[in-house]
């Protein structure tokens, strides 16, 4: 056979197999439903757990909180502050709103700096705004939190590649609070603390009653959802209301996945080994990595670059969830597109076949993504409801959802072959920067507001 065949057919070859390695069909993805009822009433019951099931504080909305309040969005490379007026009578939040960069030490070094810089930001948005009086804040805090109350909780363990040090095992509001003294901040209170998903609920249920669940698919990712207070057996005396909000960090389930060799690796390599599974299979920090170990895996093969990994392609994290984005949307049959991409990130030696086979990994590791993103959130809304008898909207956000091409359809495809007729009772509802809007929400149901002054902007 002349080389060029050979290698045509030895890709060919390749590509079918990668689509059984990353296969999640139907069947597989019920077991993995079942296994995810399985903890989540393990983790309710106190039980180990791949599921925690932390206790939020908090529940839905009425639609009737109001007030001013700030809010801290943290979770992210971006630190996002917001002032929102509620008014508590239906009409739209008004909010201003400005995003701060972290840099990549503040989230590596210590709790201090971190906590230092965050502190530093709500100075200039108050000062940038003339703001001096005395505000509450609602902190959502997109990681996991063993929480007290409403405004106490430590963090558990970091995840998305945090590490910082000093803040696992410490209360995050006290580590605020420090830092806002610090830099002399003395009119914020700060009264509320959530998980991104329970903010991004919570924005969504202040409108629309039907909702009870919020999922977060971006950097990282995770689901919460509306259980009976009386089935969680988790320290919460004194609350009083009958449903709560359960954070499940959902993005730690590790159960009936459709692991592969390429997920090993990356978990091997990653800066929690053996944690956060399924968040490894799904969401934006990972996805380039898995496209990555597949291309670097077939390049060492022979089948892809001539033999030679191009250097922009060699180290972790050469290949980034945007740059995925990227190289799948392009629909040309030559795969010019992607070409030009990979030319751009300065694999400038990429020819079209490696092209084309770079985008059809990058496709199938999306699609798998997409199916246990579907199947987890199909586990969630099931859960109290396992015929679908409801409508149930769940409220969505992060980049891999807003934005990853084919990742929404094929996350409703899968509904559709689960459900039937019946999926259309789920809505995926994007509630875009919900986290920090519900922040403000929640703290406003603390019942601590105040009238702040709210400029024109
Ligand atoms: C964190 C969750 C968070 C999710 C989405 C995960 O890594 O553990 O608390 O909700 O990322 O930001």
């Amino acid at each position: 056979m002349p080389r060029r065949t050979r290698l045509e057919s030895g890709l060919q070859n390749a590509l079918s197999i990668l689509a059984d390695q990353f296969a999640f069909p139907t069947d597989r993805m019920r077991t993995m439903m079942a296994a995810f009822h399985e903890d989540m009433d393990r983790g309710l019951a106190g039980l180990p757990s791949s599921l925690r099931m932390l206790p939020t504080f908090a529940d839905n909305p009425s639609g009737r909180e109001k007030g001013d309040v700030l809010a801290l969005d943290l979770g992210g490379s971006n630190v996002r502050l917001l002032l929102a007026r509620l008014t508590g009578d239906g009409r739209e939040p008004q909010v201003l709103s400005e995003k701060f960069k972290l840099e990549p030490e503040h989230v590596s070094t210590t709790g201090e700096a971190l906590f230092g810089a965050i502190a530093r930001f709500i100075k200039e948005f108050l000062a940038g705004r003339r703001l001096d009086g005395s505000y509450p804040l609602g902190f959502t805090f997109s990681f996991p939190l063993r929480q007290h109350s409403i405004r106490r909780g430590e963090l558990i363990l970091w995840t998305k590649g945090w590490t910082a040090s000093g803040v696992e095992g410490r209360d995050v509001v006290s580590l605020l609070d420090r830092a806002l003294e610090g830099q002399g901040v003395g009119g914020v209170r700060v009264v509320s603390l959530d998980n991104d998903t329970t903010g991004t609920q919570v924005a969504r249920a202040y409108f629309d009653p039907a909702c009870d669940t919020g999922c977060i698919l971006g950097t990282g990712t995770n689901i919460c959802y509306r259980e009976r207070a009386a089935r969680i057996q988790a320290p919460i005396a004194g609350y009083t209301r009958e449903f709560m909000i359960v954070n499940m960090e959902s993005g730690n389930f590790n159960r009936a996945l459709p692991r592969n060799r390429y997920d090993a690796r990356l978990d091997a390599r990653s800066e929690n080994p053996a944690g956060q599974w399924e968040e490894k299979m799904v969401s934006g920090k990972y996805l380039g990595e898995l496209v990555r170990l597949a291309v670097a895996d077939w390049t060492g093969r022979g089948l892809l670059f001539e033999g030679r990994l191009p250097g922009p392609l060699a180290g972790r994290d050469g290949l980034a969830g945007e740059t995925i984005s990227a190289i799948i949307a392009d629909p040309s049959e030559d795969a010019d597109g992607a070409r030009a991409v990979l030319a751009g990130l300065g694999a400038d030696g990429a020819g079209r076949d490696d092209a084309a086979a770079v985008r059809a990994i990058g496709r199938t590791v999306v699609l798998r993504a997409a199916r246990i993103a579907a199947a987890a959130l199909a586990a969630a809304v099931t859960k109290n409801d396992p015929g679908l008898q409801a409508a149930h909207t769940v409220a969505v956000d992060g980049s891999i959802f807003e934005k990853m091409p084919g990742f929404r359809e094929s996350m409703r495809a899968a509904f559709g072959e689960l459900f039937g007729a019946r999926a259309e009772r789920i809505t995926l509802a994007l509630t875009h920067d919900g986290s920090g809007l519900g922040a403000a929400i929640i703290a406003a149901s603390t019942g601590a507001h105040s009238e702040a002054y709210y400029g024109e902007q």
